[in-house]
């Protein structure tokens, strides 16, 4: 990691037809970690989310709803997705949505790139359409229906029927790039993470692709094709676009420069799109691939994928009304190995809240600090002599900083936090075994005291800091607490060990506070 090196990373835009549930905070979070995270590194860093806002989802929502598709955007941008980031505290550097002009008038300019280039030609296409994931599937995609679609072939991702499409429509030469796509996964092997995602998108190229259909003249609530006002640009390669809309491309390629490429941050579901069709076009126009593309798992909830169709949706404010936004983001991105599904449960989730923010990181924080208040009327000891117990803390403050950095830079958020709880566990070992309530009692053992409660309170200070990306909230109020200098955010990650924190400690309000109330 150097200093200044730019680090722009994106969510998925996510569509406007209903509200957000966790599966969607689960993303934002991810992102906004590794975000913090360089950014507190010194980097250059770069948010980018938003909505997706065209497609005959949106407009189909909307008409049911008896509103313009504009309108319905609007409101659900204003009342949901913007909040959802307030909801568990996501500090992006802008938010882009497809109907913006800025978007609109520069995937057009993109796309009219591509036709002069001779990437795009006309032909006809029929097959089944999804308007859940706005796809054309293959019969492999679709599966029996069941219940209300007995009899029917429904979609295996959102089980409703799909539609059978028969358009004239403009086409991308897609089926030409992909020689160059496997050569890139070949060169590149980190462009497609994780690896089980990289072999799935190898085997799926590998088969060969087909040209991809980005136009549609059926409906009209979509960008306009620039040569072509009859028709549409396809949902898909206008929502692929924001990502370079966002940065700059063809309208600010200073901007543009500096930031791309990206690394982008998607579920599992929709990887095909951003590992193929994406850098296809991108392949197309001449400009770079993204940097990765890693495709998170799924957050399951009875076993099957959180959905809104489904009705298993979850609200993240169900969750940040009781234990606060700090819980929401430590558990999902502890709990989960970030890659791989997992399971949804509030008893999980109380019980790690319970034993790990609350008894073991809370608790300790509490304790050291109201030690160095009684036996020290707060002034932070400054020892000279350590015993080999202190030098190994220090080891391991040293050993978590690096240890952390290395898995953040492989995307492996938990394995990051579980280097970092090591120091947890540590220090409330250490505090157990060296008793600095026993070591009070007799003034002969002041220095030793001294010594033990330093080491403690050092330990917590690059706790702070490198927790600071994951509980941004806790760990501000935890360097308030120790005196430290500055705004935490400012305080380098990467040199997190080396104790910048103050003379004195000031009392600290429980980081973690009991819920009385569990819910069920
Ligand atoms: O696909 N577990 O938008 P979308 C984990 N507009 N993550 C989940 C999830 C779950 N159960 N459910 C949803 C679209 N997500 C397009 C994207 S990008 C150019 C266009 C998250 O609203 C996850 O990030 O359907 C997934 O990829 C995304 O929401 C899909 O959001
Ligand atoms: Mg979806």
């Amino acid at each position: 990691m150097s200093d200044g090196s730019s680090f722009y990373i994106t969510t998925p835009i996510f569509y406007v037809n209903d509200v957000p549930h966790i599966g969607h905070a689960y993303t934002e979070v991810a992102a906004d970690v590794l975000a913090r995270w360089h950014r507190q590194a010194g980097e250059d860093a770069w948010l980018l989310t938003g909505t997706d806002e065209h497609g005959q989802k949106i407009l189909r929502t909307a008409t049911a709803n008896g509103v313009t598709p504009k309108e319905w955007a609007d409101r659900l941008v204003e009342t949901a997705w913007k909040p959802l980031l307030q909801t568990v505290d996501i500090q992006n550097d802008d938010f882009i949505r497809t109907t913006d002009e800025r978007h609109e008038v520069n995937a057009q300019k993109f796309l009219q790139h591509l036709y002069d280039a001779g990437h795009i030609y006309t032909g006809e296409y029929e097959g089944f359409y999804c308007v859940g994931c706005e796809e054309y599937k293959q019969p492999s995609d679709l599966i029996d229906g069941t219940g209300e679609f007995v009899g029917q072939q429904v979609c295996a991702i959102h089980s409703i029927p799909v539609e059978l499409l028969h358009e004239k429509n403009y086409f991308f030469r897609m089926s030409t790039f992909a020689d160059r796509l496997l050569a890139l996964y070949e060169d590149n092997p980190d462009f497609v993470q994780p690896a089980a995602a990289r072999n799935e998108v190898i085997s799926f190229v590998k088969q060969g692709l087909s040209d991809l259909s980005i136009s549609r003249s059926s409906f009209d609530w979509g960008i306009k094709v620039p040569w072509d006002d009859s028709h549409v640009v396809y949902v898909w390669f206008d929502a692929l676009l924001n990502y370079v809309t966002a940065a700059g491309y063809g309208h600010d390629d200073e901007k543009f420069s500096r930031l791309w490429p990206a690394t982008h941050i998607v579920g599992k579901d929709i990887l095909r799109f951003h590992a193929v069709i994406w850098p296809a076009m991108l392949l197309a126009a001449d400009i770079e691939v993204p940097r990765r593309v890693f495709g998170h798992g799924w957050l399951l909830v009875g076993g099957e994928k959180m959905s809104k169709s489904k009705l298993t949706g979850i609200a993240p404010s169900q969750i940040t009304d009781t234990f606060g936004s700090d819980a929401f983001r430590y558990y999902f991105m502890r709990a989960i190995s970030f890659g791989q599904d997992g399971s949804f449960s509030w008893e999980d989730l109380s019980a790690r809240y319970q034993s790990e923010l609350a008894n073991g990181f809370g608790n300790l924080a509490s304790r050291v600090i109201a030690m160095v208040v009684r036996y020290c009327d707060g002034e932070i000891p400054t020892p000279t002599v350590f015993s080999e117990d202190d030098e190994l803390i220090r080891a391991t403050e040293k050993r978590a900083t690096d240890a952390a950095g290395e898995a953040i830079a492989r995307l492996a958020i938990h394995e990051a936090i579980a280097a970092i709880w090591e120091l947890v566990d540590e220090l409330n070992g250490y505090i157990t075994i060296q008793e600095p309530w026993a070591l009070a009692k007799d003034p002969a053992n002041r220095a030793r005291l001294e010594a033990v409660l330093f080491t403690a309170v050092r330990g917590l200070g690059t706790l702070a800091v490198l927790l600071s990306p994951v509980v941004p909230q806790a760990t501000a109020k935890l360097w308030q607490a120790l005196g430290g200098t500055g705004e935490l955010p400012d305080v380098r990650i990467d040199q997190a060990w080396q104790w910048t924190g103050g003379t004195h400690v000031s009392p600290l309000e429980a980081l973690f506070p009991r819920i009385e109330a569990m819910v069920g």
